[in-house]
């Protein structure tokens, strides 16, 4: 093994429902439907092979411009999720993260995800960030305004003063992305976040994705040489 590590943190970008449901002649919240199952099967991954950290990116800012019955579909199957899932974190020490710009979200949804973070505050084992209309320019936008709000010195700005005011703000930098549904993208994810991170694309669709898929993504990145900028590889993990 080349840097020999299990990520500590893995994110990903979930793509590709709606080819799978247009792949079967059904509508496209059917492919979410079928999501989910993917969802609970890598987050129980992600537990086994003793991943501290995974973030899913589940609704962009620009998934707000979807037909109205999708968006609402979304919604609901987040509530569900979180219906479903919640005692489940809490039994195995996930504490939920959910990030973004959670204000535009409907009531009913903020209100199920303010129970499920209180219920999993005490999870120690991991995190599960959910990005929920997110996106990471508006995510550095928002940072950018603390900072100004806040007065800071420009000369004593560092990177440092920007990442304490990201919604990732205490979460190691991601060593792993994988995205599914084959595109080579970042889809405005992570941006500042992702400046070493390994990414991984799969043509695998979403809904298809299972803990094998999983498996693989980390056995590749755990081959990969990471250099950060460097002449010589580093091993393990972080920068
Ligand atoms: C992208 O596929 C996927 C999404 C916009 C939503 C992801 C949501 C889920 C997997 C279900 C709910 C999530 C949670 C955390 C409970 P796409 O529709 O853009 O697919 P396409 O590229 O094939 O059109």
């Amino acid at each position: 093994m080349k840097n020999g590590a299990i990520p500590r943190h893995v994110a990903v970008i979930m793509d590709g429902n709606g080819r799978w449901a247009r792949e079967r002649g059904m509508k496209r919240v059917v492919g979410h439907i079928a999501g989910m199952k993917s969802v609970a099967a890598t987050v129980k991954a992600a537990r086994e092979m003793g991943v501290r950290h995974l973030s899913l990116y589940a609704f962009s800012i620009q998934n707000w411009g979807r037909p109205e019955g999708e968006v609402a579909g979304l919604m609901d199957l987040l509530g569900e999720y979180l219906e479903r899932e919640t005692e489940n974190l809490v039994k195995n020490g996930v504490r939920l993260n959910p990030i973004g710009r959670l204000d535009r979200l409907p009531r009913g949804t903020r209100d199920a995800l303010e129970k499920a973070v209180k219920k999993t505050r005490k999870g120690k084992k991991s995190t599960l960030t959910l990005a929920l209309s997110y996106g990471a320019r508006e995510e550095i936008v928002d940072a950018v305004r603390k900072i100004a709000a806040e007065g800071i010195r420009p000369e004593s700005i560092t990177e440092k003063t920007v990442e304490r005011r990201l919604h990732t703000a205490g979460l190691p930098e991601p060593d792993l992305l994988i995205r599914t549904g084959g595109e080579m993208r970042l889809s405005n994810f992570f941006l500042w976040q992702s400046a070493y991170t390994e990414i991984y694309v799969t043509k695998t669709l979403w809904p298809d994705f299972r803990k094998r898929h999983f498996v693989k993504a980390v056995e590749t990145f755990m081959r990969r040489e990471r250099r950060f900028g460097l002449t010589k590889p580093r091993r393990g993990g972080a920068r």
